[in-house]
């Protein structure tokens, strides 16, 4: 029998970090071995808030940096497909037919677009951005994918994604598969405390530190702020140290033994974060290791790159197949008619795999 697809993926942004890991790498290195995975290194959908050329040029480095991030969590390029949106022409081409089976104000209904315009700095709704979950429904179907696991910030899109499935079936015929959400862990606080673990906030604690950057960000975390002194009890509850020392210490019984110090106020600040450094040091070492030896050889994201967007193209021809079948659309059907390929128009068709 045809295992279940996933699709997920990232905007090329900046590298990953233990928020990423927690809420969803985690997950994603499970998922791959029960279903065909694709993983989208989203670059259309970061022009919807920074189309500039300089952003654009740093696509490459932060792809590559992604890819090495997946595959020191463990992702496995033979199991699973890594592949960018943009050498994938069939998006744009399904991005435009979904255009027509949505409405403007069900676009403006959500949360997400204005937190994004905002956090922009955008005083006015880019067309694109108001998009941005319609071609997130493209990414989806496109390889007809049955599940997509994201965080709560998306699952509005995922559900608009479900409402063009349906519009489209319904109008044309049967072609996708309405897709399920699988919601992610909650988000990680930030070492600041102040809000969800974020590059752009410079709170965050990446995949990719060496062992003295995390003992550096380790030991200027924010903690309990009544605390001032560590005679006086501290509370453990939504304490950021003690969040992290609950995910990524595997001493179960060091971490009971100092919430309760720090409950009595017998425990200072110090010694709680030395041994958080001393936690989540050992935890990101298996992917040290791993990063160390994808990067070690040169071309190799490249390749895997190249590979995943070869893999991506065929289930996205098929697809497009299947829709200019059911639309009926004329151009499509001309060409045909002449035998000329019908699909890719933009770029050099590849060869299915
Ligand atoms: N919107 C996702 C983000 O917040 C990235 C993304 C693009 C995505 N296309 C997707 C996620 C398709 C899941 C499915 O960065």
């Amino acid at each position: 029998m045809e295992r279940k697809r996933i699709l997920t993926g990232d905007r090329p942004t900046g590298k990953l970090h233990l928020g990423h890991y927690l809420g969803s790498l985690h997950n994603r290195v499970e998922l791959q071995e029960a279903y065909d995975c694709l993983f989208i290194i989203a670059d259309l959908h970061m022009l919807t808030t920074q189309p500039g050329k300089e952003k654009i040029a740093q696509v490459a480095g932060h792809a590559r940096d992604i890819v090495l991030d997946y595959l020191a969590a463990g992702i496995d390029p033979e199991k699973s497909t890594i592949f960018v949106q943009s050498a994938v022409p069939e998006t744009y081409e399904l991005n435009l037919l979904f255009e027509m089976l949505v409405s403007v104000p069900r676009l403006e209904r959500l949360p997400s677009l204005k937190e994004m315009a905002r956090d922009a700095n955008l005083d006015v709704m880019p067309f694109g951005l108001l998009g941005y979950p319609v071609l997130q429904a493209a990414d989806i179907l496109l390889p007809r994918a049955h599940l997509v696991p994201v965080g709560k910030d998306n699952e509005a899109h995922v559900e608009l994604a479900r409402e063009i499935a349906r519009r489209f079936n319904g109008l044309y015929g049967e072609v996708f598969p309405v897709p399920e959400v699988m919601t992610e862990g909650p988000a990680l606080v930030g070492t600041d405390g102040q809000g969800k673990m974020s590059k752009s906030r410079g709170n965050a604690i990446l995949l990719s530190d060496d062992a003295e950057s995390v003992r550096q960000k380790v030991m200027g975390m924010y903690t309990d702020p009544k605390r001032v002194r560590a005679d006086i009890p501290g509370r453990v509850e939504g304490n950021p140290v003690f969040v992290y020392h609950d995910a990524f210490n595997a001493d179960r019984d060091e971490v009971e033994e100092l919430k309760a110090r720090y409950r009595q106020g017998k425990v200072g600040d110090v010694e709680v974060k030395r041994k958080l450094a001393r936690a989540i040091n050992p935890f990101l070492d298996p992917m040290r290791e791993r990063r160390a030896q994808y990067e070690g050889r040169p071309g190799l994201v490249e390749d895997i790159l190249m590979d995943g967007v070869r893999r991506a193209r065929g289930g996205a021809q098929e697809t497009m197949e299947l829709v200019y079948e059911a639309t009926g659309l004329y151009g499509p059907q001309l060409l045909k008619s002449y035998s000329l390929p019908l699909i890719g128009m933009g770029m050099p068709a590849l060869p299915f795999c």
